[in-house]
């Protein structure tokens, strides 16, 4: 399972690239509202500090047209972007679109919350498609369990549209996803941090040094 930052903020994605873990980015108007600055220069700084990895852009259209317009003008920012596109009726269509017609655009359907539409996203042409865990766990249905029958789906249908793991609000979020076979897990760097970090780490740490100085002083005496 790759990582992908759930992020807009540079000094975030700076940080996570350095870790040498992270294999994209996804952002939403929310997350980018918390940024300062031009939004395509935004967008721009991104892309260029990801190189090749793809960029999750979103659309702010509610038609399929305004989308396909908008997904052309995000794509032409940088070749890494990849255009997110709500789901629904609307969203369909415009993926559909941006999948078979002109310069193919790779399309993220966002705002998944049932197996059908991840289905139908897929059958559009989607590159990726992103079940919303965390949000489904918040109405008391099983995100996790989502991704897992997503996956059994598109393993038995041989579909080869990726899934993004997205809404992820813990690291037990993350194992979970990655068991149930999720190509990709998209998480806020609040995770990431938390991930890589556990008490008996940091206690182990401390005995070492702690032992290293006792040593080094009894040789001194
Ligand atoms: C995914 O692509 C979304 O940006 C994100 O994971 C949404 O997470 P939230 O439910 O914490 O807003």
């Amino acid at each position: 399972m790759k990582f992908f930052l759930d992020s807009a903020n540079l000094q975030e994605i700076k940080e996570a690239i350095s870790w040498g873990v992270i294999s994209g980015v996804t952002t939403n108007p929310t997350l980018v509202s918390k940024e300062a600055g031009p939004f395509e220069e935004l967008v721009k700084e991104i892309c260029r500090l990801l190189q090749d990895n793809p960029v999750s852009v979103e659309v702010l259209s509610t038609t399929s047209g305004g989308m396909v317009e908008e997904a052309r003008r995000l794509a032409a920012l940088a070749e890494n972007v990849v255009v997110k596109i709500p789901m629904g009726v609307e969203g369909l269509k415009a993926v559909y679109r941006l999948s078979s017609e002109g310069k193919r655009v790779p399309c993220n359907v966002t705002l998944i919350f049932s197996a059908n539409q991840a289905l139908l996203a897929s059958r559009a042409g989607a590159a990726y498609v992103s079940p919303f865990i965390g949000r489904i766990d918040d109405i008391s249905w099983d995100g996790v369990g989502l991704v897992r029958k997503i996956m059994d789906i598109f393993t038995c249908q041989k579909l080869d549209t990726l899934v993004i793991a997205a809404s992820i609000r813990h690291p037990l979020h993350v194992e979970e996803v990655a068991a149930a076979g999720a190509h990709v897990a998209t998480v806020p760097f609040s995770v990431l941090r938390q991930m890589s970090r556990h008490p008996l780490t940091d206690l182990g740490i401390e005995r070492f040094l702690a032992d290293w100085e006792k040593t080094r002083r009894e040789e001194k005496i």
